[in-house]
């Protein structure tokens, strides 16, 4: 089926008993058994739950992969994958993501023996270069998160598979509409569902999709062991984003396009980070593995002073963390999302005091651009 069908429809059958159109928030902890030993194929709501079941089963569909599992938040879905590895093994991550993903491996994997190299991903060299016998993951993030590099899957693919490694890609900024990993060689898919999947800015979650069986088995395991999966009603509400993810996103990205084109021509302005503007160093990857640029956009203000004083006069535009909504989201990287990369490395990577990120919204482009006009010009 096409995307927008698959949208709509992937999982989503008619409910058995009532020929219910939505699939029902199947709000229990507990299924009763008909006799010992003979159930109907749940037990308890930790390990299924048909309206969590509904929902993996569309996300995999959009991420063309065979398996899905949902969980309480992006970061418990990165969490759970990482639990596949045993203390001693090694990974090879993005110098630049979600300041999240970085806390989590600096800060708690690591205590339990696992180890990170960082690399500019977008080089295929570098990635390379950093590959040893112990490693087990190549992680990445395409386009990064704030300064939307992009890595070409492909290729880093071929480099992990030839060393045994499994690529895991964490394809929020994308969703699958735009790019689906698993079409490029990745293994394992990672969103957080919070942004685009769901696209309603009210629901925290996240997902692991994977096309291999055996993985599939293994992050399953590790759900129901673990525990941390995503409630009845939060499926319900991305089972319900989802019908229009399609629609969604073509309009986040003529607007993203437009925004950027925008900006890339306002005169206090220093840069634009956008794949889908000409001048992006891998404009044409872009191009080629994804289809379209998206709604994520960071530009360069200059100074502290200057991000603080467009942001401060932003009236439309919500300043706050998060992305992927249909309302267009702001936010300074430096002190917010990526407040836990250290500093030297901030610096490295151009998280500037004047960095500023937007994540362009569904709203009438004319609205959002008399909005930051005002906040460039006004007093
Ligand atoms: C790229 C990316 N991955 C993962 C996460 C973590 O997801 P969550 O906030 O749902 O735990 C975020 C959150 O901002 C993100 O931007």
């Amino acid at each position: 089926m096409g995307f927008s069908t698959d949208c709509i429809h992937a999982g989503q059958e008619p409910d058995e008993t009532t020929g219910a159109v939505s699939v029902p928030i199947y709000q229990t902890s507990t299924y009763v058994q008909p006799e010992l030993g003979r159930h109907k194929g749940y037990e308890y709501a930790r390990t299924k739950n048909p309206t969590r079941s509904a929902l993996e089963a569309n996300l995999a569909a959009l991420e063309r992969g065979k398996h899905a599992h949902c969980f309480a938040s992006g970061m418990s879905a990165i969490d759970t994958v990482f639990r596949l590895l045993e203390s001693g093994d090694h990974v090879v991550a993005g110098e630049n993501m979600y300041g999240g993903s970085f806390r989590l491996f600096h800060r708690v994997l690591e205590k339990y023996g696992l180890t990170f190299s960082y690399v500019n991903t977008a080089c295929v060299d570098a990635v390379r270069n950093a590959m040893t016998d112990s490693t087990r993951i190549v992680f990445l993030e395409t386009p990064t998160n704030p300064m939307m590099t992009v890595t070409d899957l492909a290729a880093c693919a071929a480099v992990a598979h030839e060393r045994g490694a499994l690529v895991v890609v964490d394809n929020t900024f994308c969703s699958p509409y735009l790019q689906r990993p698993i079409e490029h060689g990745a293994d394992i898919v990672v969103h957080s569902t919070t942004k685009f999947l769901n696209g309603h800015s009210d629901s925290v979650g996240g997902v692991v999709v994977s096309n291999s069986d055996e993985i599939a088995e293994q992050i399953g395991f590790l759900q129901n062991a673990v525990g941390a999966i995503l409630s009845p009603f939060d499926s319900f509400l991305v089972l319900r984003g989802v019908k229009t993810l399609a629609v969604r996103m073509k309009a986040h990205e003529e607007n993203g396009v437009a925004m950027a084109n925008y900006l890339a021509n306002h005169g206090k302005v220093k840069k634009v980070y956008y794949p889908g503007l000409r001048d992006h160093p891998q404009h044409e990857l872009a191009k080629r593995q994804m289809d379209g640029f998206g709604a994520l956009i960071s530009f360069e203000l200059g100074s502290y002073e200057n991000a603080k004083t467009f942001l401060d006069r932003v009236r439309l535009c919500s300043l706050g963390e998060s992305l992927g909504g249909v309302e267009t989201l702001i936010s300074h990287p430096e002190s917010m999302t990526h407040a836990s990369v250290p500093i030297e490395t901030r610096k490295r990577l151009g998280i500037t005091p004047g960095l500023v990120r937007i994540s362009v919204g569904i709203e009438d482009i004319e609205d959002l651009i008399a909005d930051l006009e005002n906040a460039f010009d006004g007093e």
